[in-house]
C-alpha cells in the first residue's frame, strides 16, 4: 500500500525508542525538496529530542496529541518571510514541506502527527519564544515522530463527487 494513502495521524509511540538522528535529518532533506514559490529558500528545521525541552512544552497550548507523549519532533521555521520574492507564499511552501515529511516518515515506518502553529497568534507568540526564534523569522508547525504503537490503517477518505470536469 503506498505511503500517502497509509499516513495517517499517529499519536501514540513507543517512547522506550527514538528515531536514530540520521533518519530525522533525513526527513528534513526531504522537506527541502518540496516545491517553493520562486524557489525560495524560505524555511529551516529544529530536530527536537531533548527530554528537558519537550517538558517545557507539557503545559502549552495542544490540540489532540500531548507534547509528552512522543520523544521527538521536527519544528518547521518559516525563515525570512519579510524578505522573500514573493510574499505570503511562505505557508504554502512550509504546508508543501510539511507534507513530505507526513508521507516520507509513513514510507520508513515512523508514525507522525502534524501540530499547528501557524496562524494562531496564541500558540505563534509562545512558540516563537521557547525556541528563541526571532527577526521576524515564526516557528510554522511542528512534527510530533516516533516509533507508531497506534495502527497505520487506511481509511478512504476519498469522494469522488469531490472532482469536477472542466468547470466547478
Ligand atoms: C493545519 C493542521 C493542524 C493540526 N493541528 C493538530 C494539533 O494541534 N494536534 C493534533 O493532535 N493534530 C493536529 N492535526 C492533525 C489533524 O487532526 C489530522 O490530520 C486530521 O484529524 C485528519 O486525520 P489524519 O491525519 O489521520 O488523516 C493538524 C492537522 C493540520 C493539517
Amino acid at each position: 500500500m503506498d505511503s500517502i494513502k497509509l499516513r495517517r495521524s499517529i499519536r501514540k509511540f513507543d517512547l522506550s525508542k527514538k528515531i536514530p538522528y540520521d533518519d530525522l535529518v533525513l526527513l528534513c532533506k526531504y522537506a527541502s525538496y518540496a516545491p517553493t514559490a520562486r524557489r525560495q529558500i524560505d524555511k529551516e528545521y529544529i530536530i527536537l529530542d531533548d527530554e528537558n525541552m519537550i517538558n517545557k512544552m507539557k503545559d502549552l497550548p495542544h490540540g489532540t496529541l500531548k507534547y509528552e507523549d512522543c520523544n521527538t519532533y521536527i519544528v518547521l521555521i518559516a525563515k525570512n518571510p519579510a524578505n522573500l520574492t514573493i510574499p505570503g507564499m511562505e505557508p504554502i511552501d512550509l504546508g508543501m514541506a510539511a507534507e513530505n515529511i507526513l508521507i516520507k516518515a509513513t514510507e520508513m515506518g515512523y508514525g507522525s502527527c502534524y501540530l499547528g502553529v501557524y496562524p494562531s497568534e496564541e500558540r505563534l507568540n509562545i512558540f516563537n519564544n521557547l525556541f528563541e526564534v526571532k527577526n521576524g523569522d515564526f516557528v510554522f508547525g511542528i512534527i510530533a515522530l516516533g516509533y507508531p504503537l497506534d495502527e497505520f490503517k487506511e481509511w478512504d477518505k476519498f469522494d469522488p463527487n469531490t472532482i469536477h470536469h472542466n468547470k466547478y
